[in-house]
């Protein structure tokens, strides 16, 4: 999977924050502030910080001043590599290394394309920032998102939630509290079983919400903490992962609400495939079909994939079809009890959206391909039986009753071989037989003749 990494992280820090010491932004640099010298670690002031003459970026700082995370405009790798370095020399660089390899080795036994989400994650784990994943539907950011938060926290301290159409402000605080609604008359939620109450979100189609939902996101992730009248619950939550398939650039488009909730979101990273081509869905296939219960492949898989980047054509066919496309393959060929996948068993691709037209291609291919071999069955046979009458005149040498009967044998023959349905390219092989079959009637009487004595 190619990525734009509209941020990145590089840290010259990259020891664990200890006891509380937490991750602080402290400014976002550039704008119009002019470049100053960099501060000392003192100098914690965050309009000096402002000035450190990073354009564009975020300076973070841990509590203690042992480093700074800067969440940059490119991603730099030299630099992180340097930053590692110094960190391994200090000998204090390990767990967030081995966090990331765990992540970008939990990603990459399942998925393909998968090392820039296990990075922006690791990094964003580390800073305590906000990521939003962006791009089509179907490439795994989902799955890729779950896959990796399970790697480094607890399922308790996860929570998903679906910013549908439908959501509303109650159920983003956990849900109406309608005890209070009945008893006192007043409105409150139960943020404590809403995301406020856990260290990590996932928004699945975050900006798909009402804007009224977007706004008061937005204040709380502003405020730290939920203000709604006389109720005031603390946000514990370090990460939250948005998940959109709306351009970033577009979302200002849904209102001032989103692209106010946008700016809470600074690591950035649009998951899709620079090409989709059937090398690319190949590399897909040979990851997950072994996980994927069924007949094997073989051949197949090509024939499949080329298959899937041709119907894509001009509009891409997702990863997520391709593996449904593969899915349904090889059980099709497991229900026909074969352990196996033959080419008929693509014809069950009509049941996966975007392929419909392709099985339908398929299925008439099939169906010529079956008249063909039906007809070459019928051509084998008819060769067969002529061999028969060749051996029978052969066999009637010298008899004239044998060889009448040799030619009426041969004449009926010809008509059966003249009714003969073949395919076209057959068409040779069976006027082949007719001439022979002709010729031999012909002989067959001239024989017979010739050894009756008149
Ligand atoms: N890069 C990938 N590697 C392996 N499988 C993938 C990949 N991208 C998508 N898939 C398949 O697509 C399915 C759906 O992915 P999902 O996480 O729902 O996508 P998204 O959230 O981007 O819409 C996954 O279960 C997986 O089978
Ligand atoms: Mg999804």
């Amino acid at each position: 999977m190619s990525m734009v990494v509209k941020y990145s992280v590089t840290c010259s820090y990259l020891a664990p924050p200890k006891g509380n010491a937490r991750y602080k932004v402290v400014s976002r640099a550039g704008g119009k502030q002019s470049p100053r010298k960099r501060p000392t670690p003192h100098e914690t002031d965050d309009q000096d910080m402002g000035r450190v003459g990073v354009r564009d970026s975020w300076v973070i700082r841990d509590q203690q001043d042992r480093g700074e995370c800067r969440v940059g405009s490119a991603p730099n790798e030299a630099e992180a590599k340097r930053s590692n370095s110094n960190a391994h020399s200090r000998g204090e660089a390990g767990e967030e290394d081995k966090m990331y390899q765990k992540i970008k080795a939990a990603l990459a036994a399942k998925f393909v394309r998968s090392d820039e989400i296990a990075r922006i994650i690791a990094l964003a784990v580390m800073a305590g920032k906000n990521i939003l994943l962006w791009g089509p539907g179907g490439h795994g950011k989902s799955e890729m998102v779950a896959e990796a938060l399970a790697q480094v926290v607890a399922e308790a301290e996860i929570f998903v939630q679906s910013f549908g159409e439908g959501m509303d402000e109650a159920t983003l605080w956990g849900g109406l509290d309608f005890r209070a609604l009945e008893d006192e008359k007043v409105l409150r939620y139960h943020p404590e079983n809403s995301f406020l109450n856990r260290q990590f979100a996932v928004f699945e189609e975050l900006f798909d919400a009402p804007a009224s939902v977007l706004l008061a996101l937005k204040d709380t992730l502003t405020a730290g903490k939920l203000r709604k009248g006389s109720q005031s619950y603390p946000m514990k939550t370090k990460v939250i992962i948005g998940v959109t398939n709306r351009d970033p650039s577009e979302i200002a488009d849904l209102g001032p609400a989103a692209a106010a909730l946008i700016e809470r979101f600074p690591l950035q990273l649009k998951v899709f495939w620079p090409s989709y081509k059937a090398a690319d869905y190949m590399e897909l296939f040979r990851k997950v079909a072994p996980r994927l219960p069924g007949a094997d492949l073989n051949g197949t898989q090509a024939v499949l994939a080329e298959l899937v980047a041709k119907a894509g054509e001009g509009s891409p066919i997702s990863p997520r079809s391709a593996v449904y496309a593969l899915g349904v393959v090889k059980a099709a060929a497991a229900i026909r009890g074969d352990r196996m996948v033959h080419k008929e068993d693509l014809v069950d691709l009509r049941f996966i959206d975007g392929l419909e037209s392709l099985a339908a291609n398929i299925k008439a291919e099939l169906d010529v391909a079956y008249e063909r071999a039906a007809a070459e069955g019928r051509l084998q046979d008819a060769e067969r039986k002529l061999h028969v009458l060749l051996a029978e005149l052969t066999a009637a040498s010298g008899s004239p009753i044998k060889l009448l009967q040799a030619a009426r044998r041969f004449l009926a023959f010809q008509d059966e071989v003249a009714n003969l349905k073949v395919t076209d390219g057959l068409t040779d092989r069976r006027k082949n037989l007719r001439d022979v079959t002709a010729e031999k009637a012909a002989e067959a009487q001239r024989l017979a003749l010739e050894n009756t004595r008149i």
